[in-house]
């Protein structure tokens, strides 16, 4: 049996960290094919019969909910690409204690969900952006930039805040771009992010030859801006600095140079009801037959207490880079 099973809080893991963070891949769909996260041609998408539906991902957020998570990210994949998104973002905006119910997305789509996103329920987007050079955003993405770039004005208009710009940090690949990237969020008022590219199926193996390590990427845009201490809201790993001056903030994520396990806050709910305990490690615990099977909601919280004691201490990336073969479409980074 475990401790304080139904009580709010009471989602603490084997290495006494407490998750409050649910990221929900609604999709492992993605209308890109980024060349560090899916390969061209993939066709091994979850079919639909396995997708959980709305109701079933309402049932398990508010499990999570009463069991004290009060983040939601919804990821992908690409999340727009789901029909009816926001008809979820409605439902799940309604359950108590979700008081941060936020998106991760490419923004290809964005132009046309924008406000109906912000109405139902979304607060602050993150979107990926590794360039704003349309030939090499093609080059990575497979993808047009233009309409990315409308689905961020798109966001601002709507009164996403804040909105954050998701960069990887490639060398050979975008590593010339990093003061234009700064100058264009301070321009609109986005808050930047670099990644450092991890090692996530075979394309995140590949692309580990570009890898750049953020420290050498701080000390450089110090160089040029003057950057002082800062701190801005959200749930994920990012550590930020300020451009003085300026409202902008500049956040690193640096799973590789200088991991953040020990703080993780996080689970992982696929689209086929897989919870996935660590972005890094295959621990998981399968929670699409228990609801199919019809279980209990206390049943629900059961097993996610459960799951939780799978929760492994941290990635191993640097031991073992070939660890874990799903890619990231899966989990939504
Ligand atoms: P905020 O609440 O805004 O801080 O969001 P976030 O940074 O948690 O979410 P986002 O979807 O923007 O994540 C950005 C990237 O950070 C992901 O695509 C991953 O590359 C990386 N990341 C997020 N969570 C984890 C994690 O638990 N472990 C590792 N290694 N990387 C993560
Ligand atoms: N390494 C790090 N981040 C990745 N993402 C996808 N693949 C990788 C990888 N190999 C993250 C990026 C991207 C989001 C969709 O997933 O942040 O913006
Ligand atoms: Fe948590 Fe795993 Fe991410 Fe580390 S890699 S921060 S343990 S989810």
């Amino acid at each position: 049996m475990h401790r304080n099973q139904s009580k709010p809080g009471s989602l603490i893991d084997p290495f006494g960290r407490r998750v409050e963070y649910v990221r929900l891949s609604v999709t492992d769909k993605c209308n890109l094919r980024c060349f560090y996260c899916l390969p061209e041609g993939f066709k091994g998408f979850e079919e639909p019969g396995h997708w959980l539906r709305f109701d079933e991902i309402e049932r398990v957020v508010g499990a999570f909910a009463e069991l004290g998570v009060r983040r939601v990210r919804i990821t992908g994949g690409e999340p727009l690409v789901r029909k009816g998104l926001p008809h979820l973002v409605g439902r799940l905006a309604d359950l108590p204690g979700v008081d941060d119910l936020s998106l991760s997305t490419n923004a290809t789509l964005l132009a046309r969900h924008a406000q109906s996103l912000q109405q139902a329920g979304i607060t602050r987007i993150n979107v990926s952006l590794d360039s704003l050079r349309p030939e090499r955003f093609k080059e990575i993405t497979g993808g047009r930039l233009a309409p990315v770039l409308e689905g961020l004005m798109a966001a601002k208009a709507a009164g996403f805040a804040p909105i954050k710009l998701n960069m990887l940090a490639l060398r050979g690949i975008n590593d010339d771009e990093f003061e234009a990237m700064v100058e264009f969020c301070l321009e609109h008022g986005f808050t930047l992010r670099f990644i450092e590219t991890m090692p996530v199926g075979s394309t995140g193996r590949h692309a580990s030859e570009h890898y750049l390590d953020l420290q050498v990427v701080k000390q450089r845009l110090a160089q040029r801006f003057e950057l002082i201490p800062g701190v801005m809201p959200g749930g994920g790993p990012a550590r930020y600095v300020r451009v003085r001056g300026t409202d902008l903030r500049i956040g690193f994520i640096t799973p590789i140079s200088q991991h953040f396990c020990e703080t993780c806050n996080r689970v992982r709910l696929a689209v086929d009801g897989t919870l996935y305990l660590c972005l890094g490690q295959d621990h998981k615990y399968e929670l699409r037959p228990l609801l199919r099977q019809g279980i209990s909601d206390a049943g629900l919280k059961e097993a996610i207490l459960e799951a939780l004691t799978l929760k492994p201490e941290r990635h191993e990336f640097k031991e073992h880079p070939g660890q874990v073969v799903r890619f990231m479409s899966m989990t939504g980074g």
